[in-house]
């Protein structure tokens, strides 16, 4: 399913995986990032790069500032009410932090999925209608209706629930609820989706689904995903972050990153001599 592909080329399956467009510019960019809850200094100088089109996973031990950054992007580090952030974070060369910046337009163009699945107290169409509703997306019904079916299409429940639309999100199973919030983020047509540990709370097999719709919607989106799985990180991602008390240690190509470290406390992550 490329829509890149012209229709009158022969059906052989050339275009695999999209390229790395390391040269182009970076859908985020974060400069020397503090964050300070109170006087706890949680994230410090940290500097990188996002690509477009590709999985960047977070990992690092408990504790080390990956859910404290990822929330930096969305701003939902805004509601802690003791938390300062400082440095730069541009969104589409935009900063994030400029104050006459629209929180809500923010958070739509950059979705977040959690670790627990949390769909609203809503029907299962609801919890994806809601967003495009709030927003002002659609115009009719029937335009509603389809952004409802292509968001759960994309993410791979549609056939799962297009006879149960009416029944409430919280009766679907954990993996179930968890591509339903994936489908809620769709809805709203995102820049970038932010998964803080989107599988812990899930079996093998929903934590399969889950990682093949990732690989799937990387063709579109900017994917950010924190995980304490590190085959999680090297299955699913093309560049791989290691954080370690509050500092980025290194990022790199995610093969490079677990074959060849350049820095010992990563090293000692990825071999499980701590963390
Ligand atoms: N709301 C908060 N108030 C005060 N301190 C916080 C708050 N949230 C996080 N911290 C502290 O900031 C540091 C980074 O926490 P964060 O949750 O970002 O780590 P993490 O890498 O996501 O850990 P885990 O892997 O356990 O989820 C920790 O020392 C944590 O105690
Ligand atoms: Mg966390």
């Amino acid at each position: 399913m490329d829509s890149n592909i012209a229709p009158s080329q022969p059906s052989v399956p050339t275009v695999v995986s999209p390229p790395m467009l390391q040269n182009e510019p970076p859908a985020i960019a974060a400069r020397t990032v503090n964050v300070f809850y109170g006087e706890k200094h949680a994230l410090k100088d940290v500097t990188i790069d996002i690509y477009r089109r590709q999985v960047t996973a977070f990992i690092g031990p408990s504790g080390c500032g990956k859910s404290t950054f990822l929330r930096c992007f969305n701003r939902m580090n805004d509601i802690i009410e003791t938390c300062r952030v400082t440095g730069r974070i541009t969104l589409d060369g935009g900063d994030i932090y400029d104050p006459r910046l629209d929180v809500v337009q923010l958070r739509a163009r950059v979705g977040m999925v959690f670790q627990k699945p949390n769909p609203f107290p809503k029907s299962i169409y609801d919890n994806i209608a809601y967003g495009p509703r709030i927003h002002g997306l659609t115009t009719s019904r029937k335009e509603l209706d389809n952004v409802v079916e292509q968001s759960l299409r994309r993410a791979a429940l549609w056939d799962e629930v297009k006879d149960r639309l009416s029944e409430p999100g919280t009766a679907l199973s954990g993996g179930q609820q968890q591509r339903l919030c994936i489908a809620r983020a769709i809805a709203v047509s995102p820049d970038v989706i932010l998964m803080d540990e989107p599988c812990s709370a899930l079996d093998p097999i929903a934590t399969a689904k889950i990682e093949e719709l990732m690989d799937e919607l990387r063709q579109d989106y900017t994917i950010i995903i924190v995980t304490h799985s590190m085959q999680q990180a090297a299955r699913v991602s093309q560049r791989t972050a290691f954080f370690h008390l509050g500092e980025l240690v290194e990022v790199g190509p995610t093969e490079e990153i677990f074959t060849r470290p350049q820095d010992k406390r990563t090293q000692d992550y990825i071999t499980g001599r701590f963390g």
